[in-house]
């Protein structure tokens, strides 16, 4: 029987925007509710969103696993370690990353429980206005109704879809199907060459496809500093990983056990592929289905995004919306800051999101990893600067682990010597970058870091050396 439920602030999504906005107003004090719709294998609730369940989390898990299989097959003799008679256990690599993501949702229901958080497992909609604030539905597991002051929406993005080629999952698979393949393909093909692309056509590369990524634009990682990206490509080159750039991709057709991919190269010539599964990495969209925002009047962008101002403000008093279904990267770190932000704008507090410090990670090998400006929107800005690089092979840690390839890059403004922007190609890049960000929060000089001592030896040293350079007195290169 269906009872109505009173509450301060009611969250849609439990994604890491909403199930942290959620956590972050109650721990300021507030009534909480967060409804999420995610269903896991047996049918009970699955929080955390994209991120937890086909997203950062196992596609994370399956990138260790990989590399782990790649480096007992090739490294590891370096290091006088022989394998013999080395198999893939796929199953078993499939439901480590199940019992990680298991782990998260479970995380995520005991952090509401700690912090008097009530989940509602099912799918919300605005149902109308209520006295004071919002009337709020929950159809599914449990059906209810809730009236709070203030709605969050955090209800996330789906992969976007090729005009022509629906995802099955089984040939034309998006990310969900390619965090699941059950048989290690022998030609794996994807369709564009960003984050997902790269990271997911290295898993399997590593395992043993032979993959070939087909990108749109005729330039690699046009986001990324051009050093960075034209390293980065050499080194995925060298792995065996054939990106082909400037595709225009036409009919796609799945077959009983393959997909024909029909695309003009970048020399404009007519090609036709066949590959036994097919990855589409193109992007996603902000999922609003099933909101009923027209209901009360929630405006949307042209793009489908909630609209909001800096301050993640709808265009409805006291309805608020984050991470990636608003403007701005879809990196669930931003969601996060967002989720915080506004549950302490709601405190009245000042929530406060630096949108020029947040980091972006490609988890490949060499991982990528960069902060503020790259050397090209420098350069189109006019902007005077100085720049330092480090490769990672003058780096003594580095060349312990064995993993030497890429370099740290540093762009200083000219004047100030302020940092404005650090790219790393290289080993453990996504935690190096992190030092980079509290510089640049910081609005540390290049001189400043230079002058910090890192421990010895240290990737970070890296980092270091790269400041050095941007005064051009390197001390080890
Ligand atoms: P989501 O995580 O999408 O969560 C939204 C939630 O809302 C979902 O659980 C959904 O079921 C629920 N929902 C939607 N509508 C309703 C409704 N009406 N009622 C109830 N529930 C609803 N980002 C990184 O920063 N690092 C990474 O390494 C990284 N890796 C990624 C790898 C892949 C393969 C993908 C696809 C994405 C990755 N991302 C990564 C991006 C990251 O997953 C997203 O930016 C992040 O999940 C956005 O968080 P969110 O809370 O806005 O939305
Ligand atoms: P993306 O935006 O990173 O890359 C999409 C690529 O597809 C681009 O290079 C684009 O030029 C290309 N493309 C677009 N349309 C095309 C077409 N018709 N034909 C050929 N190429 C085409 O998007 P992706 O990889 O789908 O990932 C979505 C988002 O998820 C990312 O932008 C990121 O925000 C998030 N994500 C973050 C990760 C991380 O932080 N490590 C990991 C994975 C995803």
């Amino acid at each position: 029987m269906s009872t109505s439920k009173q509450f301060d602030v009611v969250v849609i999504g439990a994604g890491p925007g909403g199930y942290i906005a959620a956590i972050r107003a109650a721990q300021l004090g507030f009534s909480v509710a967060c409804i999420d719709e995610w269903v896991n294998a047996k049918g009970g609730p699955a929080p955390g969103g994209t991120c937890t369940n086909v997203g950062c989390i196992p596609s994370k898990a399956l990138l260790q696993s990989s590399e782990h299989f790649e480096h007992a097959g090739h490294s590891f003799k370096d290091h006088g370690i022989d394998v013999a008679g080395l198999t893939l256990n796929l199953p078993q690599m499939l439901k480590r990353k199940d019992v990680v993501v298991k782990q998260n949702n479970e995380g995520i229901l005991f952090l509401f429980k700690k912090n008097k958080v009530t989940f509602f497992h099912g799918r919300g909609a605005f149902a109308g206005t209520a006295e004071g604030g919002y009337s709020i539905s929950v159809t599914g597991a449990n059906a209810d109704t809730l009236s709070a002051k203030h709605v969050v929406v955090a209800t996330g993005s789906n992969a976007r879809e090729l005009p022509g080629a629906v995802f099955d999952e089984k040939l034309i698979l998006s990310n969900s199907g390619a965090l699941a393949i059950d048989a290690v393909p022998a030609k794996l093909g994807v369709i564009g060459a960003g984050v997902i692309g790269l990271e997911m056509g290295s898993v399997w590369r590593r395992l043993g496809s032979d993959v070939t990524i087909l990108e749109g634009l005729p330039t690699f990682l046009g986001a990324v500093d051009e050093q960075i990206a034209k390293e980065a490509h050499k080194l995925f080159t060298k792995q065996g990983l054939k990106v082909s750039l400037g595709c225009k991709i036409g009919q796609i057709t799945p077959g009983a056990n393959n997909v024909t991919v029909e695309y003009a190269d970048a020399a404009g010539a007519a090609q036709t592929a066949v590959f036994d599964k097919l990855i589409i990495s193109i992007g996603r969209v902000p999922n609003t289905i099933g909101l009923n925002a027209e209901s009360v009047g929630l405006k949307l962008d042209e793009r489908g995004f909630v609209a909001v101002d800096d301050d993640c403000k709808t265009s409805l008093p006291n309805v608020w919306a984050v991470g990636d279904v608003v403007r701005g990267p879809m990196l669930a770190h931003k969601a996060e800051e967002e989720g915080v932000a506004v549950a302490e704008r709601i405190a009245g507090q000042h929530g406060h999101v630096n949108f020029n410090t947040v980091p972006w990670v490609i988890y490949t090998s060499p991982e990528i990893a960069w902060v503020g400006q790259t050397e090209q929107q420098l350069k189109a800005a006019n902007v005077a600067y100085k720049a330092g690089t480090f490769p990672f092979m003058a780096n003594g840690r580095a060349r312990a682990l064995g993993d030497t390839s890429g370099m740290v890059k540093v762009l200083a403004d000219a004047t100030t010597d302020e940092i404005l922007g650090v790219h790393i190609v290289g080993p453990m890049a996504s935690e190096l970058i992190s030092e980079a960000v509290v510089a640049m929060e910081f609005r540390a000089s290049s001189e400043d870091i230079a002058r910090i001592c890192h421990a010895h030896p240290s990737l970070s040293e890296s980092t270091k050396e790269a400041m050095l350079a941007v005064d051009k007195r390197s001390l080890n290169f």
